[in-house]
């Protein structure tokens, strides 16, 4: 019999290993990983990688493991500055021209962060300049969808979420809070600042060799959650902010970008819509997992 392993030149080691996979538990298992070996031979011969080169990879992707806990996600950080994550986003959520474009998660969400009702000051004395925020939640007709669950959560004045500081006990600058039959919701804040990605693992490393900017453009983190609706995972970044066009994480989108005003009484305002889009049927699972 034909050996299907043995002897095999460059292209034809690239077959084999595609064909390993015919025999896939599901069809779109297979698919993705035909697609996967078919990049990864090319990208290897593309830049015939040298031993040393294929080497120092695998250790890179050995210290993202070694320094990823529950506290810290190292793997989703080298996807974020790969630009992945904002791929796998704009191909998931192709929805209606209504909704509030998507953008990227980030580690910073906390659950089990307090309830607030409106008008509640959700900063919890993290130092910064007072701000209001007026929001919306928004059905694809324009109707206000009652009862959304609003997730929110931000970094301080000095560019650092909570869970930042070794010595705070309580939540600050996170909380969620409910639209009202209206679609409002409202709270107070402060001012969120600029700040870098955490540069302290391999993925501060790839950005340090290729000289590229840590920074992410100030904002504001909502995840807006309502039956019959798909849950959007968005930001509100500030007008003006420097760092606007050149974000670490590739998360920037035109529509989300808003002026924090400043009103007489010395406060900033930010007024924003959110548009939920119709929640989609669910796919069933494809990928590696128990069959
Ligand atoms: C964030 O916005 O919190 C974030 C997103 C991606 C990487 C790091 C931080
Ligand atoms: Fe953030």
């Amino acid at each position: 019999m034909e050996s299907r392993t043995r002897n095999l030149t460059d292209e034809a080691l690239t077959q084999a290993a595609r064909a390993s996979f015919e025999n896939a538990q599901s069809d779109r298992l297979r698919v993705i990983l035909d697609s996967l070996v078919r990049h990864l031979h090319g990208f290897i011969t593309d830049v015939e990688l040298t031993e040393d080169e294929w080497l120092d990879g695998i250790e890179f992707l050995t210290e993202t493991g070694r320094i990823t806990d529950e506290r810290r996600q190292e793997f989703i950080l080298l996807s974020d500055v790969l630009g992945a994550s904002m791929l796998v986003i704009g191909l998931n959520h192709r929805v209606e021209d209504t909704a509030t474009e998507s953008t990227v998660f980030g580690p910073f969400f906390v659950e089990g962060a307090p309830r607030f009702e409106n008008g509640d000051d959700i900063a919890g004395g993290a130092p910064g300049e007072i701000c209001v925020v007026n929001g919306r939640v928004l059905s694809p007709g324009g109707q206000p969808i009652d009862g959304a669950r609003i997730d929110v959560w931000q970094a301080d004045d000095a560019g650092k979420y909570d869970v930042q500081y070794d010595d705070l006990a309580d939540a600050r600058g996170r909380g969620h809070l409910f639209s009202n039959s209206e679609g409002r919701f409202w709270f107070q804040t402060v001012r969120p600042k600029p700040y870098p990605i955490p540069t302290n693992g391999p993925v501060g490393q790839l950005l340090r060799a290729t000289r590229r900017s840590p920074m992410r453009p100030a904002h504001i983190h909502f995840g807006i959650a309502a039956d019959a609706y798909e849950t959007l995972t968005t930001h509100v970044f500030v007008a003006d902010d420097p760092f606007l066009d050149t974000d670490a994480v590739f998360g920037v989108k035109e529509s989300l970008i808003a002026p924090f005003v400043m009103s007489t009484d010395a406060r900033c305002t930010l007024e924003f819509n959110f548009g939920l889009a119709q929640k989609r049927p669910q796919l069933p699972p494809s990928t590696v997992g128990p069959t």
